[in-house]
């Protein structure tokens, strides 16, 4: 089975083609084509992402990355010559089509120009030749209604091209799904802007995987927008134990980061400096400004008997402890005003102390929600699992769980590889795949044919992009 994955939620534009079979009890994923762009360095200077610019640069950016991801394929498909793949060649597209498409892209600035532009001047005339794929999954949500229209309608005009299902994709099953993902980290071969054009850097490896997940298993999805406990019965059956009641730990991160005067994306920063300040404290070179402050922030929702998060209060917490120290500083001398940044020692202690409290909070409340005779794998997904401190936390969580189970089977902890933790269009294909491959019903029932809107109907009676979508 191969399919062409499209993912636009948030601030990555990404698309992927996955090769996928079924091996024993496991899934074999192989990446035969992997292009990604991530805005967040136009999103930095607004301190988070502005929906309409990201709407804009995946309607720019997108046609770039599906030439980039196709050239991959096409090269690999070369290489491995693969008997019963049948590629389809486009010479030109007739006016019915083209009228069809750009009715479907006609919300997005110039994609419809770019992508006819690629798809007739493609190899000098001699036609665009589309590997072999058997359908095209399309991220619908949760995320950005403005930014997951991009990626539907993309996915829709290529669907009505190349005639081919569109499969609408729910972006946290595909975070489950990264754990099933290639290791090796240059999988995803990110671009660069250049110019104002996209140029692919180093054309991907053969990525390959065949991993297996036994089931009931536990996930934790923690990103930008999500923080959740899933209990998961087989792919496809997810009931959703526990979930945020404000903020998501990705926002936390994010706008602890701005409080502390760090750039956005808040995670990493937050990452790199806390790890700078216990390596300080392990080498026992503690800032003596830093001796002057003792604090602790507070570890929300640990008393309560259900699986829930809140991350607001830590936040403000933190707003607080800043505006504390700043106050003592400016009596002391050190700073001039409140506008001032704390010093960098003050900010890692903070950053350091904000990690430990969430990652504690995790940790606990997973524990918590394992159950003892079921649980047999414990899953993490989503953009926060990128943190290699809280990656940490679950191997020894799992290590503990595990020394105590004298008798009973073990469990085992699924993490996927730093880079595809954070959004990537491998995810998208990769649980269509695997959703398609366990139950050959699920194309027909989830795919969208287009050729429906050849009878007076609609891309949004077929397929929505849903903001708040859930599992
Ligand atoms: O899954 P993701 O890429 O996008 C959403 O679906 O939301 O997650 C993005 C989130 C951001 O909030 C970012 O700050 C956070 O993941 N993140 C991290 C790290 N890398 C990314 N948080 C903590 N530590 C990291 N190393
Ligand atoms: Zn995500």
């Amino acid at each position: 089975m191969r399919i062409l994955a499209i993912e636009t939620s948030c601030d990555e534009t990404a698309v992927a083609l996955i090769e996928a079979s079924n091996v024993g009890s496991g899934t074999s994923i192989k990446v035969v084509g992997n292009a990604l762009y991530s805005q967040a360095e136009t999103h930095s200077a607004f301190g988070g992402v502005f929906p309409m610019l990201a709407k804009r640069e995946h309607a720019k950016n997108i046609v770039s990355l599906f030439a980039s991801c196709i050239t991959q394929a096409q090269n690999s498909d070369k290489k491995r010559c693969i008997p019963g793949l049948k590629n389809q060649v486009l010479q030109t597209l007739d006016i019915e089509t083209k009228k069809k498409v750009e009715k479907v892209l006609d919300r997005e600035d110039d994609l419809y120009e770019d992508l006819i532009l690629f798809l007739e001047g493609f190899n000098d005339g001699k036609g665009f030749e589309m590997p072999h794929i058997d359908a095209i999954a399309v991220t619908a949500g949760p995320g950005l209604e403005p930014t997951l229209w991009v990626g539907i309608s993309f996915a829709v005009a290529l669907g009505i091209i190349f005639d081919l299902p569109v499969l609408p994709i729910n972006h946290m099953e595909g975070h489950i799904a990264s754990i099933l993902s290639p290791d090796n980290d240059d999988s995803a071969s990110v671009c660069e802007v250049t110019d104002g054009d996209l140029q692919a850097a180093a054309a991907s490896q053969e990525q390959h995987s065949n991993k297996t997940i036994e089931f009931p298993a536990l996930a934790l999805l923690i990103s930008g927008g999500h923080t959740e406990l899933v209990d998961i019965e087989s792919w496809g059956s997810y009931k959703v134990i526990g979930r945020t009641k404000d903020d998501a730990i990705g926002e936390a991160f994010d706008k602890v980061a701005r409080i502390l005067g760090l750039g956005y994306p808040g995670g990493p920063e937050i990452s790199a400096h806390a790890d700078r300040h216990r390596t300080a404290v392990q080498s026992n070179a503690i800032d003596p400004l830093l001796k002057e402050f003792d604090f602790t922030l507070p570890r929300p929702m640990l008393k309560t008997m259900d699986f829930d998060f809140s991350f607001s209060g830590l936040k403000t917490a933190v707003l607080y402890l800043v505006r504390d120290i700043k106050k003592k500083l400016i009596e002391k001398g050190t700073l001039t005003s409140d506008t001032d940044h704390l010093p960098k020692e003050i900010v890692a202690a903070i950053a350091a102390e904000f990690e430990s409290a969430v990652t504690e909070v995790l940790v606990y409340k997973t524990n918590k929600a394992i159950d003892q005779a079921r649980t047999k794998t414990i899953i993490l997904g989503g953009g926060v699992v990128a943190n290699t401190f809280i990656r940490d936390a679950f191997t020894k969580l799992v290590e503990d769980t595990n020394a105590q189970r004298l008798d009973m089977d073990k469990i085992s902890l699924k993490i996927p590889p730093i880079k595809q933790s954070t959004d990537n269009a491998v995810m998208i294909g990769t649980i269509a795949c695997v959703r398609a491959l366990a139950d050959n019903t699920y194309m027909n029932q989830n795919a969208i044919d287009t050729k429906k809107l050849d009878e007076g109907l609609q891309v949004s009676d077929l397929i929505a992009a849903d903001g708040n979508l859930s599992l």
